[in-house]
């Protein structure tokens, strides 16, 4: 019998149905005013092949191109649609909740005084040296089905608890394997230098001095050896690493060709977010505790100013990041969740968007090109992702409402019906949300 011809699958995808398109096509890094350039284009379409944006701009004119004949159709039905978030601060593998150390902070003990009594990043450690791979990528699969369930589309993940080499190394294999097993993007970041660990503070002949040694002479070569991770960060703060201890690792890890982050001026005032722009870091992350003259510092540099609104909620602190003043200055700020299990348990954007508004003044449209543009930008991804614009990815997230500015507005839930991640759909809820 004659083989009928099977007709050939278009490749090409048209979306539609985008009430409100959120393209963020312009100049990056985004600083001062331009912040809030979102580039709106209502009733919106664009046209994907092999997973990257071919056409974007109003449907009538993407309807009438020639390659929008035989294509595949996506309608949304009038949603809002984003590029992907870009989560550029999580500590995605850990073993276990310390919801134990939330209920001892709400009857009155400190951050602080839970890590002193070997609480808090030391409790992970312990018990993430005993869990097995299998088991940490059980966790953090099902956490990164709710990463795209709430528009994230790539993350940055940290290893940092494990702190020692086998642990550390622990980590890092699983986000490695993650990354090829399932449809979002990880950025590998080493974090040895977390906190010094017990055995190093409080054994004769041991010192912090001592496990800075390690990191730089040991670790960090064979990190960069074995890429494992593209870049490496340090807590540098009161009860974790010096400004000088977290220089050298710093340096150390530049000479091995990674990139350099930081957790900065935290819990105290350091110094460290100086130290961000004297090594010229991607991303100095929290930046609670910063100085005027810090400020003037990290606008006059290339550093992005990651603020985590989500660590001053669910510790309940009163101070945030001073974001209005960091893009008042013409620094360039992102927001991340900074998805951890002491003190920032969320890994909903949406959520850190509403607290950006709220808590940190930032406007709707700042907090957008915040968690999209300028975050791609802190992971050197700004040419492949963060805006919806020819050649890049197509990495768009859709939400059930019909003005932007409702995303942070219905805080603690999220409306994202339908997550793609390289023009292919990796989350999708029914219609049963629209408000
Ligand atoms: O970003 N500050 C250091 N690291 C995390 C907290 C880690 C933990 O408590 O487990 C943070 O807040
Ligand atoms: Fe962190």
């Amino acid at each position: 019998m004659r083989k009928l011809p099977v007709a050939p699958k278009p490749k090409d995808i048209l979306i539609t149905g985008c009430a409100e398109l959120i393209t963020l096509c312009g100049a990056v890094p985004r600083r001062g005013r331009a912040l809030g350039d979102l580039d709106v284009i209502r009733d919106g379409a664009l046209l994907i092949r092999d997973g990257r944006i071919t056409a974007v701009g109003p449907r009538r004119r993407i309807e009438s191109l020639r390659k929008s004949r035989r294509v595949r159709k996506i309608d949304l039905g009038g949603r809002v649609v984003l590029p992907g978030f870009v989560d550029a601060h999580t500590h995605l593998v850990f073993p276990a909740s310390r919801a134990a150390e939330y209920e001892q902070r709400i009857s009155g003990a400190t951050y602080e005084e839970i890590a002193r009594a070997g609480g808090g990043i030391h409790n992970s450690a312990q018990k993430l040296r005993g869990t097995s791979s299998r088991d940490l990528k059980r966790r953090a699969l099902a956490h990164l089905a709710q990463f795209a369930a709430h528009g994230t589309t790539t993350l940055e993940a940290k290893s940092g608890y494990g702190l020692t080499w086998e642990s550390e190394r622990k980590i890092l294999l699983v986000l490695r394997e993650l990354e090829r097993e399932q449809p979002l993007n990880i950025v590998r970041t080493f974090l040895g230098a977390h906190v010094v660990p017990h055995e190093y503070r409080h054994r004769a002949g041991k010192t912090p001095d001592a496990y800075v040694d390690l990191v730089c002479r040991q670790w960090l070569p064979r990190v960069a050896t074995d890429n494992l991770a593209e870049f490496c960060d340090v807590f540098c703060d009161r009860g974790a690493f010096t400004v000088a201890q977290a220089r050298r690792i710093l340096t150390a890890a530049r000479t091995c060709g990674l990139g350099l982050r930081l957790h900065a001026e935290q819990l105290a005032h350091t110094g460290a977010a100086k130290l961000a722009v004297e090594i010229h870091a991607a991303s100095a992350d929290h930046l609670e505790k910063i100085s005027s003259s810090d400020i003037r510092a990290l606008a006059h540099s290339n550093v992005t100013c990651t603020l985590l609104p989500g660590c001053c909620f669910h510790l309940g602190l009163a101070q945030y990041g001073p974001a209005r003043k960091l893009i008042d200055a013409g620094a360039i700020v992102a927001l991340a969740t900074d998805f951890n299990p002491g003190t920032s348990p969320t890994l909903s954007m949406p959520m850190i968007l509403s607290l950006a508004c709220t808590q940190m003044r930032m406007t709707p449209a700042e907090a957008i090109a915040a968690a999209t543009i300028n975050a791609a930008y802190s992971l050197g991804r700004h040419d492949r992702i963060g805006s919806l614009e020819v050649g890049k990815f197509a990495d768009l997230a859709a939400f059930d409402v019909d003005d932007y500015r409702e995303i942070p507005y219905y805080f603690g839930v999220t409306h994202c019906s339908l997550t793609m991640k390289r023009g292919q759909v990796i989350y999708s809820r029914e219609r049963s949300s629209r408000v």
